[in-house]
């Protein structure tokens, strides 16, 4: 499984990425995200104008050590340290 959650803005952030342990290793999770991505190319408003030039929808995770290979190889990169992670539990 995998989910995006969003806004119908610009922002993206994807959560939940897990496949059963007897079915890893085989493909699945590069799958799930493949699928996860192409709907955010075709759902995404386009570019606009201005901002920092680069425009285009902006996806976010928090890579846990199993998925790291996974989200590089599928274009993530780490945002630190211009940009750090923060979080909060209430
Ligand atoms: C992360 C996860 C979703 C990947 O799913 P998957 O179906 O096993 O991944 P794939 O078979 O598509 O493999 C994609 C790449 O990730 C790498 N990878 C998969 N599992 C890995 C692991 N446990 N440790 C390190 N690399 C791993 C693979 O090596 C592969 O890269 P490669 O083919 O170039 O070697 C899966 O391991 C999982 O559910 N893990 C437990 C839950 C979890 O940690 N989820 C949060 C991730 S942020």
């Amino acid at each position: 499984m995998g989910r995006i959650i969003g806004d119908g803005g610009w922002y993206f952030h994807i959560v939940d990425m897990a496949v059963l342990p007897e079915h890893q290793r085989r493909g699945l999770g590069d799958a799930i995200l493949k699928t996860l991505l192409a709907k955010i190319r075709r759902e995404a408003p386009p570019a606009g104008p201005g901002g920092d030039g680069r425009g285009g929808a902006y996806v976010s995770l928090f890579a846990d050590e199993a998925g790291r290979r996974l989200y590089a190889k599928n274009g993530f990169a780490e945002s630190a340290p211009k940009e750090l992670g923060m979080v909060m539990r209430l």
